[in-house]
């Protein structure tokens, strides 16, 4: 991948455990309070549960949540409670779309309906998003209930969207920018909206970080695509070329079909039609050949620049310095 140094690539994991430390404690408390909220009498449940607790993601949301209370004023009590809420969204959203991408492996383990099959999967996404709101229903004001919940709504009609879009070779940019605010970028929206107005932000610099949030979901998220056709399993620790597979298509794959000359445009639509797990290979060179990949990366890049700019309203701090430091990392994580 020309476009990203790899030492950049190397270094940033290791950034994102480099910029959680502030937070640290606040983190751990958020994975009590999530662990605690998700109990169960019941062996079998307690089990998933364990499976969701011990294989553990980035927990970027979480980070995102609390980076933006302490840019904004300060931690309370409310906002490890709130990074769990938002974590158990998050790992809700993921149990279904595994089921929906048939995806094997998630977090370098089986998933959920690989390892207990898709009814399971179907129940713990089901109990974690009823375990999110039931602890968000805790806090005294109804607000984050509110938003959480209008989020969710959105996320949810994302991923609709997107299963409606479905095999159609005509999805143009400006759909796929819809269904990806949704899916992703409303989350990390609302964490950040959340970690602001609970650190006391006023409503204009709770906006300004929503639009940080926004933007950099944005960007993740065309990153997280360009990872599935060009990215490397044994980093992920998640199945890759299910987008493909699945016929969803996405930035570069657009790209390709809209400026293609006819014969590879055709090429590449036949290719796409078959479906097949051959497809990424095949579909490779022809994303390489017409620049979809800077192409993508540039519209990224876009993203975290207007993420970046939304927090001119802070002053300066080390937490401030490290949401901008996050937004670079959207594009140059390998996982
Ligand atoms: C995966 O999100 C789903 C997308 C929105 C692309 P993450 O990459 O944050 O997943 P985990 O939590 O680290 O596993
Ligand atoms: C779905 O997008 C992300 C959600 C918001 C649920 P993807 O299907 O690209 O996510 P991964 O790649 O499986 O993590
Ligand atoms: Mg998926
Ligand atoms: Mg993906």
């Amino acid at each position: 991948m020309a476009s990203r140094p790899a030492l950049e690539v190397e270094n940033a994991r290791r950034t994102l455990t480099d910029l959680c430390r502030p937070i640290r404690c606040e983190l751990a408390e958020a994975e009590r309070i999530f662990r605690h909220e998700l109990r169960s009498q019941f062996a079998f449940v307690q089990q998933l549960v364990d499976h969701c607790g011990d294989y553990q993601g980035k927990r970027l949301r979480p980070a995102l949540l609390l980076l933006a209370a302490r840019a904004c004023g300060s931690v309370t009590s409310a906002h490890p409670v709130l990074a769990a809420v938002v974590e158990m969204i998050h790992t809700a959203t993921l149990v279904h779309d595994d089921i929906l991408d048939e995806s094997m492996v998630r977090r370098h383990a089986a998933t959920v309906n690989a390892e207990w099959g898709t009814e399971t999967a179907v129940l713990l996404g089901d109990y974690l998003f009823t375990h999110a709101f039931h602890l968000a229903a805790s806090l005294d004001s109804t607000l984050a209930c509110r938003w959480i919940g209008r989020a969710t709504n959105r996320v949810c009609e994302g991923e609709m969207h997107q299963v409606h879009q479905r095999g159609n070779l005509d999805l143009d940019e400006s759909s796929y920018f819809s269904i990806i605010e949704g899916k992703t970028a409303e989350l990390t929206a609302v964490s950040c909206r959340l970690g602001a107005h609970y650190a006391g932000a006023d409503e204009a610099t709770t906006e300004a970080l929503d639009r940080y949030g926004r933007n950099l979901g944005i960007a993740f998220q065309i990153a997280d695509d360009v990872l599935d056709i060009w990215g490397e399993e044994r980093l992920t620790g998640k199945s890759l070329g299910t987008d493909l597979e699945k016929q969803k298509l996405t930035l570069p794959v657009i790209r390709l079909l809209e400026t293609a000359d006819p014969a590879t445009a055709a090429n590449a639509r036949r290719m796409l039609g078959e479906a097949r797990a051959e497809c990424r290979k095949q579909l490779i060179p022809l994303l390489e050949q017409s620049g979809t990949l800077d192409y993508s990366w540039q519209r990224a890049r876009w993203h975290v620049k207007e993420a970046i700019d939304s927090l001119e309203c802070l002053r300066e701090s080390d937490s401030k310095h490290a949401l901008r430091v996050l937004a670079d990392y959207t594009v140059q994580r390998a996982s």
